[in-house]
């Protein structure tokens, strides 16, 4: 069983990052050189994906104009004889990989864009992507899961161990370890105060689930926010089958909020082959 099909759910309105936001879709904030749902879709291909399914809203018209081919600009690097340049805008869709869009008229949450994938994905498990969780990974993280799938074939979430004091921004897990990073979820739920979380296991935007959940997203009324939530269909995931939460090697940025992007762009700064050198220079002169 593979994994062939991913879904980028694009359509929050991304108050946290505003006024940035108001206009352009926040996975289309750069990180260094290239914008967030780049990341996310290469390392999605990374892991042997071909179709990527993006769940867009409002003002998010940027994402598909990002993967769209670009004639003119590319004609104009050609005629300059900007031939490197002309090869960077042409791999970012390569030819074997399809993109297709689907449109969350309301951004009624998380689980609910999912759910609006249904009809490409059917019925095969599949992966989504939080394009604002920058993963940093070698092996990328998503390939470890499917790595994990191929073995596990069942549900996978990333998870990472975080701050007690951090439980109220994460879906939080509970469960039985079965291997070194691997566990038997028992127990998930959407962003616990820290005393009500069940551990301190934080789900990561990567997740690799099988169709059924659709079935439990369309049954759940609205969550934490007045949304629906992805984690409320896992939690009824959980009652019919497995779902294992993988503890991913490597290294998240939460490029949802203003820290986690800057932390993001100076990390990924400072080893750029362009930029890193000069950055490090940069970075010690300043006296804070
Ligand atoms: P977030 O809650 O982090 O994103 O959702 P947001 O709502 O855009 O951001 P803030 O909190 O207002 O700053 C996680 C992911 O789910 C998508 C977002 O685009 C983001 O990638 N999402 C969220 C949707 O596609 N639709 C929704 O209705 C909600």
């Amino acid at each position: 069983m593979l994994i062939k099909k991913a879904i980028f759910p694009v359509a929050g309105l991304g108050t946290r990052f505003l006024p940035a936001t108001k206009a352009q879709p926040k996975e289309m904030l750069p990180v260094v050189d290239k914008p967030l749902i780049q990341y996310a879709v290469e390392e999605a291909y990374a892991a042997g994906i071909r179709q990527m399914i993006f769940v867009t809203g409002r003002s998010k018209r940027a994402i598909p104009d990002h993967f769209d081919s670009a004639p003119e600009l590319e004609y104009e690097l050609e005629a300059s004889g900007k031939r490197e340049l002309l090869e960077l805008v042409r791999t970012i869709k390569p030819d074997d990989m399809e993109c297709i869009y689907i449109r969350q008229a309301k951004a009624l949450g998380l689980g609910h864009a999912v759910l609006c994938a249904e009809c490409v994905v059917v019925n095969e498990p599949f992966a989504v992507l939080l394009a604002d969780d920058l993963m940093v990974g070698e092996p990328p993280v998503l390939q470890q899961m499917v790595e994990q799938f191929r073995e596990w074939k069942t549900s996978i979430l990333a998870v990472q161990e975080v701050p007690a004091d951090h439980t109220r921004r994460y879906g939080i897990v509970a469960g039985t370890p079965v291997s070194d990073r691997m566990m038997d979820v028992t127990r998930i739920v959407e962003k616990p105060a820290p005393e009500h979380a069940p551990s301190r296991l934080g789900v990561a935007g990567r997740y690799i689930l099988t169709p059924d959940v659709f079935t439990e997203i369309r049954q759940q009324p609205r969550g934490v926010g007045g949304e629906i939530q992805l984690t409320d269909g896992i939690a009824g995931l959980l009652r019919r089958q497995k779902v294992f939460a993988y503890t991913y090697q490597g290294k998240r940025y939460d490029c949802g909020s203003k820290e986690g992007f800057l932390q993001a762009n100076i990390e990924l700064g400072l080893v750029h082959p362009e930029i890193g050198a000069g950055m490090r220079e940069y970075l010690k002169t300043l006296t804070l």
